[in-house]
């Protein structure tokens, strides 16, 4: 592991007073952490440096072709004050295995976590407490060489910026309402869907206004051949609840392979529920919202957490899940789930990591 400079903040900033009102991604703290990559010398330069601006070439190639990748995390604040991460490991493989994917560079995943720790350990006071704030964590890898030539960068650099949040959503834990997209897709198979680049959400961005514009939270995408299939809602994975049983997509290739979901799906089971992973047809999800044999509908992510979903449209057509409020189901594993993040509830899956 290699040793790390510490540069401090010689003016710090006022930390928010109101931790009801940080929303979500506004604030950020008093310093970063940056690493760079050069070709035949590796990962270089690990450093925390005061919080601010980057100088970047405008022929910096990830301003003109995307190689950008990022991870959310979060750091939770115990009721004894002490600190901890969420499957932190869990997040930097899956940002190697997105480097991959995109012709970057394999994350030092050991320096990165150090990095982390201590840019913690630093701005520590950031991190809020008040019930259902976190400090959210924000690695990203960009590349950096100059040149309008389409190839792989030669340079990148690896940043850790943080952010005191609150909830993802305005409605917090109430129920968000989401419409399924059956004009533009996210991403097919063989692309980079499973990915966390910046790309993706860029995609995302007009189907999401034209949801907003129509009064919902979120679009919910289909697979990118037939449409047919349900797939993600871009900050979340979807899960359905039939009664005990809990069904989601199957990672295919162009779903993103969600730390929450997986952490759910593990606690669902843990706790007694029947879980399934699987292709599932949009039009079945509707019919059996209607009807009332799908009961619940959540959205699992490190923003969201776990986001229950009250009203489904379809092709103009508008449906309630359940009676439209959070289902039981949904409110077990949001408290279960965030009883482990804030070290309310023992961590039987090893998945804390104490600062
Ligand atoms: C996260 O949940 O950490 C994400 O990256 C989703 C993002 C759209 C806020």
């Amino acid at each position: 592991m290699q040793e790390i400079s510490v540069t401090r903040n010689p003016s710090p900033k006022q930390k928010p007073k109101d931790e009801s009102a940080l929303g979500f991604g506004r604030l950020f703290t008093d310093h970063m952490f940056l690493m760079n990559f050069e070709e035949g010398k590796g990962w270089i330069n690990p450093r925390i440096v005061p919080y601010g601006p980057f100088d970047m070439d405008p022929a910096s190639m990830v301003l003109h072709y995307g190689q950008a990748i990022f991870e959310g995390m979060k750091c939770y604040r115990r009721e004894d004050g002490g600190l901890q991460l969420f499957r932190p490991t869990d997040n930097l493989a899956r940002m190697t295995r997105s480097a991959q994917r995109m012709g970057m560079p394999a994350l030092d995943e050991e320096t990165a976590l150090e990095g982390l720790k201590q840019l913690i350990r630093l701005d520590a006071d950031w991190v809020p407490h008040r019930d259902g704030t976190s400090l959210y964590i924000r690695p990203t890898m960009i590349s950096t060489d100059v040149g309008l030539g389409v190839h792989a960068s030669k340079t990148y650099l690896f940043y850790i910026i943080l952010s005191p949040v609150g909830a993802y959503y305005k409605e917090g834990l109430k129920p968000v309402s989401i419409y399924v997209e059956d004009e533009y897709v996210r991403a097919v198979r063989g692309g980079v869907g499973f990915t966390k680049c910046a790309g993706n959400y860029a995609a995302s961005i007009l189907a999401g206004s034209i949801a907003e514009e129509k009064g919902f939270s979120q679009v919910l995408w289909l697979d990118g051949v037939e449409q047919k299939y349900v797939e993600e809602v871009g900050s979340m994975n979807m899960m359905f609840a039939y009664g005990n049983k809990i069904v989601t997509p199957k990672l295919n290739g162009s779903i993103l392979p969600g730390i929450t979901r997986d952490s759910v799906l593990k606690l669902a089971a843990s706790l007694g529920y029947e879980t399934e992973e699987g292709r599932l047809d949009v039009e079945q999800i509707f019919a059996d919202t209607k009807s009332g044999k799908l009961t619940e509908a959540f959205g699992t992510g490190t923003a969201a957490v776990i986001s229950p979903v009250g009203t489904l449209a379809l092709r103009g057509e508008k449906t309630t899940v359940g009676d439209g409020s959070i289902g039981k189901i949904s409110q077990k594993l949001y408290d279960t789930l965030t009883g482990i993040q804030y070290g309310r509830l023992p961590d039987e899956f090893g998945w804390i990591v104490k600062l």
